[in-house]
């Protein structure tokens, strides 16, 4: 059987089966002395082993060879890494399409294709509008058309924000002084304020938090009141 699977082996024009040890044996293989004409060697596999091991061995290479998977381990590790390799960067490429797609509807299509916010109504309502992220939505709302009615508890504060719309966007304004931790009663003013406008949006953006630095609620000074002065401003002015 080994012999005819090196026989076999043998036709093939890319393997020469030799034993470097034993050049002798390698005429017993064939079991001829005459000289023959040598294929063209392409890989040579120098047997040390048993003759079984050596066709076995060989029986697989060429199986392999035959099959197109001819590699080693190095090359698999190599493969391997190339491929994830690979993966990475399609991730990463994929990651920065996104951020420009991102970037492009935000930065380009948003200034492109604008919604008519007059259309809702011509005045926009801002709650704590003095400072912070109140002031930019009520700077916004005006440069994109709208009038703005803004409230707060400074009457100084709530000048200067309007003033400035008014000097840089031409949009009329309108001041609301009141203060939301003062509970139920502040709403009879802000209705009896807006009553002849024509509101399209409120933008609800007042807020309180207990202490300027991380603590403890317990362990603010009078938190009893606090709590109060938080709900009333945070929570009852949403569905009022
Ligand atoms: N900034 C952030 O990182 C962040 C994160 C999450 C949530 N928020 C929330 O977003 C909102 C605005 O945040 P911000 O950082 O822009 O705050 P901010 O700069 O402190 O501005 C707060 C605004 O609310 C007004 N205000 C505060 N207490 C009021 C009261 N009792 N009655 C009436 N007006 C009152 C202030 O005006 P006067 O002082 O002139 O009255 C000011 O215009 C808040 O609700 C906040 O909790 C902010």
């Amino acid at each position: 059987m080994s012999s005819f699977f090196v026989r076999w082996l043998r036709k093939s024009p890319k393997i020469e089966v030799c034993r470097k040890e034993a050049p002798q044996e390698r005429e017993s293989l064939t079991g001829k002395k005459k000289k023959k004409k040598q294929p063209k060697i392409t890989t040579v596999i120098l047997l040390h082993v048993t003759q079984e091991k050596a066709v076995s061995k060989l029986f697989h290479i060429q199986l392999k060879m035959l099959l197109g998977l001819e590699f080693s381990r190095k090359t698999l590790l190599t493969d391997v890494l190339a491929v994830f390799g690979l993966l990475i960067l399609a991730l990463c490429l994929l990651k920065l399409t996104w951020k420009c797609c991102r970037g492009f509807r935000q930065y380009v299509l948003s200034s492109l294709c604008q919604v008519n916010l007059r259309a809702y109504g011509q005045w926009a309502v801002v709650t704590g509008a003095t400072s912070g992220i109140g002031k930019a939505y009520a700077t916004e709302l005006a440069r994109r058309g709208l009038d703005i009615v803004l409230i707060g508890r400074s009457d100084e504060r709530l000048q200067k924000v309007a003033k400035q719309i008014e000097n840089k966007y031409g949009r009329k304004t309108h001041t609301i002084k009141v203060d939301f931790t003062e509970g139920a009663s502040i709403y009879s003013t802000i209705a009896k304020e807006l009553h002849d406008l024509e509101i399209g949006i409120l933008v609800n953006n007042v807020g309180m938090i207990c202490n300027d630095h991380f603590a403890y609620f317990l362990e603010t000074s009078n938190h009893g009141e606090k709590i109060t002065e938080i709900i009333n401003c945070n929570i009852l002015s949403v569905p009022q």
